[in-house]
């Protein structure tokens, strides 16, 4: 037996990992008050020179669960920030699974890449993309890349392979998009400065007549308009851009629909609304690993055309069979190796099904309405104008000291009330820059967060402010 197999040792190994896991479950099942700090055993550890003779596993497993025990992991029941995913259980599992026989959909991998297009054809159900095809991707900056790649294609046939001549392609997108789009554009050769950033409404909405203004102005000046991107839930408030009213705009430009961060809420009553139009798109990033709860990574693209893909991408190797004409996963993905991240999410919606999914995201959309009207009865918070359309909740609180203060001033406390909320541990939220001014932006995405999460961070951002006080 190779000295790199747990030999007979395995199954102790396993048990000795379920309970690790088990722990780890229960600990996350509410918000602790503090974080830990690395202890000094560990830190000698992360010091050693690279081990050259086998240590006994168990030993090693427990080190790795309480080095991941100090670090930031999103999650955590009031782990705020940034968009965080939530390392749903049964997606932990699907993912060791997948990972013990580590199948590669870069080719037909049999009943696994049965398992990524079903999984594929439930997710467009979710969320109303009908008849869709696609792959998962590693995020959803992997997954823009992707679309737009294929946009560019069709923009200017060819154009892979010889380049974009004197050409000049342009991209649209809401002044708040990600910034994965201007990367997409970067990468691809469009270049960064053709990404026209589409002016955005009080609703921080892509505005859909002065897109068409931009394209109008383009086509005068002989660019090529080469796709539009909405985005449907911004990273920086969640903004949902009018998707029909863009692809009314677009005629034939491509559409593609940076859901990475909202796009689930289009399952939900209450926000499915925002997504009218949808199925219009030529394509569709959404982010598993984000909202639908899933361990990273778990993007996936949404096509209604996956030829199109194949014209981007598709190559002839040697060494890839292509027999009966069939199109390879490969001829249609950026990566090559993948790894089967489709599991964790089928697991998911086998397991779970779609319904609590619609019910655990109902339960962040109204915890960021709460949050929302906590912060806007109470004198001493400050939130933006309208209520949110998904879960982010940009907000900022205001000491009685700071009440004539300057905007400065405030920019100052918030930025130091953020790294004072980190340091106190009990909730961790990020900060976000609007309209020139420092926020605090709380985020909802995790199916463990309770309404009395919600109170408890609202009660501690206000004594953390307070305590600060001296500014
Ligand atoms: C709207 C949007 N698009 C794209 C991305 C990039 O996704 P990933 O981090 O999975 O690459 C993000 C990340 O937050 C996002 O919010």
């Amino acid at each position: 037996m190779s000295s790199l197999s747990l030999g007979p040792d395995r199954d102790r190994v396993l048990n000795h990992a379920a309970e690790l896991v088990s722990g780890i479950w229960a600990d996350f099942d509410e918000a602790r008050d503090s974080h830990p700090m690395t202890s000094p055993g560990l830190e000698k550890i992360l010091k050693e020179q690279l081990p050259q003779d086998p240590s006994d596993p168990i030993a090693a497993l427990d080190f790795a669960a309480e080095a991941l025990d100090s670090s930031l992991t999103q999650a955590r029941p009031r782990y705020l920030a940034y968009i965080g995913s939530s390392g749903l259980e049964i997606g932990a599992l699907g993912d060791l699974l997948a990972h013990s026989h580590d199948p590669n959909l870069a080719l037909d991998a049999g009943t696994a890449s049965e398992i990524e297009r079903q999984t594929i054809t439930w997710l467009g159900e979710f969320l109303g993309y009908n008849n869709a095809q696609g792959f998962f991707t590693s995020g959803g900056t992997v997954s823009n890349l992707t679309a737009l790649a294929a946009a560019r294609e069709q923009a200017l046939p060819d154009s892979r392979s010889t380049g974009m001549g004197t050409h000049t392609l342009a991209l649209y997108s809401s002044a708040e998009a990600h910034y994965s789009v201007r990367r997409a554009a970067e990468v691809l050769g469009i270049g960064g400065d053709n990404v026209r950033s589409i002016h955005i409404d009080s609703q921080r909405r892509m505005d859909p007549s002065a897109l068409a203004q931009a394209i109008k102005a383009d086509r005068e000046a002989g660019v090529i308009p080469m796709a539009v991107v909405a985005t449907a839930g911004t990273t920086l408030t969640g903004a949902v851009d009018s998707i029909n009213e863009i692809a009314d705009v677009c005629g034939d430009i491509w559409l593609h629909v940076d859901g990475a961060y909202g796009l689930p809420a289009a399952g939900t009553k209450t926000a499915g609304p925002l997504f009218t139009g949808l199925d219009r798109a030529n394509s569709v990033s959404i982010d598993a690993h984000k909202w639908l709860f899933v361990p990273k990574a778990c993007s996936a693209l949404l096509v209604k055309r996956p030829e199109l893909l194949a014209q981007a991408f598709s190559h002839n190797e040697a060494y890839i069979p292509h027999e009966h004409g069939d199109t390879n996963a490969v001829d249609i993905t950026f990566e090559y190796s993948r790894p089967l991240r489709a599991l964790k999410l089928w697991l998911a919606f086998k397991v779970h099904g779609a319904q609590s999914f619609r019910d655990a995201l109902e339960g962040n959309l109204a915890q960021a309405q709460l949050l929302y009207h906590l912060a806007s009865d109470a004198p001493d918070f400050e939130v933006l104008s309208s209520p949110p359309q998904l879960s982010t909740v940009p907000l900022r609180h205001i000491p009685a000291s700071l009440e004539a203060a300057s905007s400065t001033q405030i920019n100052k406390h918030t930025a130091q009330l953020q790294l004072a909320l980190v340091a106190d541990g009990r909730v961790y939220i990020s900060p976000a820059q609007i309209n020139g001014d420092t926020w605090l932006r709380p985020c909802f995405t995790n199916f463990r967060t309770t309404t009395e999460d919600v109170h408890v961070s609202f009660d501690v951002i206000r004594e953390v402010s307070n305590s600060l006080g001296n500014d």
